[in-house]
């Protein structure tokens, strides 16, 4: 395949970005996505030139750190993790746009790097649960009922990419901070923090500068891990049975 990309360079935080452009050739249809990006960063070293800064860790779809908005879409035209997305989802002659995630609360690093620490600040706001110490409790000392186990998981499933962040019209980041609240909040160990946790992880998404959510779906949309938007209003319930109880 031959491709035409168009790339967001930029030096660091301060200095502005623009788009550049680069002509790729010999790409195999079975490459994915990244290794494009390794086979375009190789070419670029090769004739001296600074090789495009991109996140990748896993490569797998498990660990989020992927995060390219390409032709304008989180994580590109399929509903998955961008180190899963393969060029046989491009046509030979295609011209492709490579961007980072846009939005205010995730300020760009350097060319497609973006910085996601305040995802890590929500979390940290309020995404652990108080468990004693000493040995290992018996494992059916707490029965969970299927069905909350079951939409734990589903929760639980989040990896942290930012696409929903990305994807959002407000940049909103109401559908992370909403699985990983309903992750806890629906468990019996989560429920000694049911209240603090909710209220303190929406505080602290809001004081991070995340939009605020008008549920334009975006996010649901975008999601590779498929987060259903109901998670955000599951999230409001819980926020709102919060704040009535901590005012009594
Ligand atoms: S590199 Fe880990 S999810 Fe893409």
């Amino acid at each position: 395949m031959k491709l035409n990309l168009r790339v967001w360079r930029q030096k660091n935080a301060e200095t502005d970005g623009a788009m550049a452009s680069y002509e790729l050739d010999g790409i195999s249809p079975d490459m994915s996505f990244l290794e494009m990006l390794d086979t375009l960063n190789e070419e670029l070293i090769v004739s001296g030139e600074e090789p495009v800064a991109f996140d990748h860790d896993c490569r797998e779809g498990i660990c989020g750190a992927c995060s390219l908005v390409i032709n304008g879409d989180a994580h590109g035209p399929e509903r998955t993790t961008t180190c899963q997305l393969h060029m046989r989802s491009f046509q030979d002659g295609d011209t492709i746009d490579i961007e980072p995630w846009r939005a205010s609360a995730f300020p760009v690093i350097k060319d497609l790097v973006v910085d996601r620490t305040a995802f890590d600040r929500v979390i940290q706001a309020g995404g652990f649960i108080t468990a004693p110490t000493g040995a290992a409790p018996e494992a059916h000392a707490t029965p969970v009922p299927k069905p909350d186990a079951d939409l734990a998981f589903e929760h639980a499933e989040c990896i942290g990419c930012g696409a929903c962040v990305a994807a959002c019209p407000n940049g909103a980041a109401m559908l992370f901070t909403s699985a990983k609240v309903n992750h806890l909040n629906v468990l019996p160990q989560g429920a000694p923090e049911r209240e603090t946790r909710v209220l303190d992880m929406v505080a602290q998404m809001d004081e991070e500068g995340f939009g605020g959510c008008t549920l334009a779906g975006e996010c649901a949309t975008a999601c590779p891990k498929g987060i259903p938007l109901m998670s955000i209003t599951s999230m409001n319930k819980e926020w709102l049975r919060a704040t009535r109880k901590s005012k009594r």
